[in-house]
């Protein structure tokens, strides 16, 4: 078991990662200072394979457990979604102090971690991902939102949770594709702030991908080690914190105009490529290096080239994103494997013509 401590003063947290986890839950939660009631937020496939032996588990400890459903998918993401939450939360009668466990995907800890921050003004929040990405990205660093119809993540809060438990073991159950989006978030902390990460995963993608413990363990650490860091420096995201979104602004623009049909780490996979290749258009990047990312997003099963989709469309969209400063795209671009930078200077014809090719 390995534990990350995300420095934010006050609002400091613990991050344990490892096997068997869940299992521990009570004795964290305990160690943390909360007893009695709690609540915990999950999807129904979430809830058969782990939210019930917790429950379980946790009531025999003496908790006073409530479970709180909501179906899977981004589109619960919801004002309304959280709306039905105010209300049951109101009815199992949730206090000031009771902890909501967010215990699933990025959406149900996106989601859960919004209603936190407003129920009763906020209420301690405990995240307990279950998906890759969730465990390496959405589960740290205290952004919650919910969606605004098309337009993802509008309405949202930066709220810290009190507690992250990324128990490894739940990976065994993820569908492939879940677990390779995942792996995109994995790379790219390596690829933006540590190229010995980045070796390491060149070594052991094979054994990530056969869900082998120790290596798991390993990266998820690396990758939240990375991101903790990141945001201790600019937890409010005004600066550094742009930093983990290379890839991004591409990858967005394809996730919407594929309508949501390309997962977020398929889109963000093409669009770290696709930034690379700008990088590497303005003189910033030697192509050896392109490659060595092109390579590892193969062996982890993510695409790398444009998938077929208007090329218009996809600026449009681009132009649409938060990232978007008086007419100007932001971008993050490569300099070597391990280090990016932040430029207001890219110019839109070079994005153009890179999504072209
Ligand atoms: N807050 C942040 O900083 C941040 C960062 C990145 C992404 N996000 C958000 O995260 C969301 C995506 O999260 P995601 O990729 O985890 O998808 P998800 O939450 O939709 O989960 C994917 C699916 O996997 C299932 N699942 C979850 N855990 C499982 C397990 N252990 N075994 C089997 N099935 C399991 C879920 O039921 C769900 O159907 C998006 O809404 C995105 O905006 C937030
Ligand atoms: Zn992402």
């Amino acid at each position: 078991m390995k534990i990350i401590q995300v420095a934010l003063g006050p609002k400091s947290y613990p991050v344990y990662i490892g096997s068997g986890l869940l299992a521990q839950a009570g004795r964290y939660l305990s160690q943390s200072g909360f007893s009695g009631k709690l609540v915990i937020i999950t999807d129904p496939v979430v809830n058969q394979l782990y939210g019930e032996v917790l429950n379980r588990r946790l009531a025999r400890e003496g908790f006073q457990v409530s479970t709180l459903l909501v179906p899977p998918g981004e589109a619960q993401k919801s004002l309304e979604t959280a709306g039905r939450l105010y209300h049951e939360l109101a009815e199992c009668h949730a206090e000031r102090t009771t902890p909501i466990l967010a215990l699933g995907g990025g959406v149900i800890g996106d989601l859960a971690g919004f209603v936190a921050a407003t129920y009763l003004r906020g209420v301690p929040l405990v995240q307990l991902p279950t998906t890759l990405l969730a465990q390496v990205d959405s589960s740290v660093g205290g952004k919650v939102a919910v969606d605004h119809g098309q337009l993802k993540n509008m309405i949202g809060a930066f709220y810290q949770p009190r507690l992250v438990i990324a128990d490894t073991d739940t990976l065994k159950t993820l569908p492939a594709e879940e677990l390779a989006s995942g792996l995109a978030e994995v790379i790219k902390s390596a690829v933006i702030r540590d190229e010995k990460f980045f070796s390491y995963l060149e070594q052991n993608l094979e054994r990530i991908k056969a869900l082998d413990a120790s290596t798991l363990e390993e990266s998820v650490f690396h990758s939240v080690r990375i991101k903790a860091e990141v945001v201790t420096q600019d937890e409010l995201d005004s600066g550094l914190r742009n930093i983990l979104n290379y890839g991004h602004t591409i990858g967005h623009a394809l996730e919407t105009v594929s309508g949501f049909r390309l997962k977020h780490g398929q889109a963000v996979a093409v669009g770290m490529v696709a930034a690379g290749k700008i990088s590497s258009r303005m003189g910033i990047l030697k192509e050896s290096e392109l490659s060595r990312l092109k390579r590892v997003l193969e062996q982890a099963e993510l695409p790398t080239e444009m998938p077929r989709l208007k090329v218009a469309e996809i600026m449009q969209a681009m132009q649409h994103d938060k990232k978007v400063r008086q007419g100007k795209v932001r971008f993050v671009l490569l300099k070597s494997i391990g280090n990016v930078f932040i430029t207001d200077e890219v110019e839109l014809s070079l994005v153009e013509q890179v999504l072209r090719e």
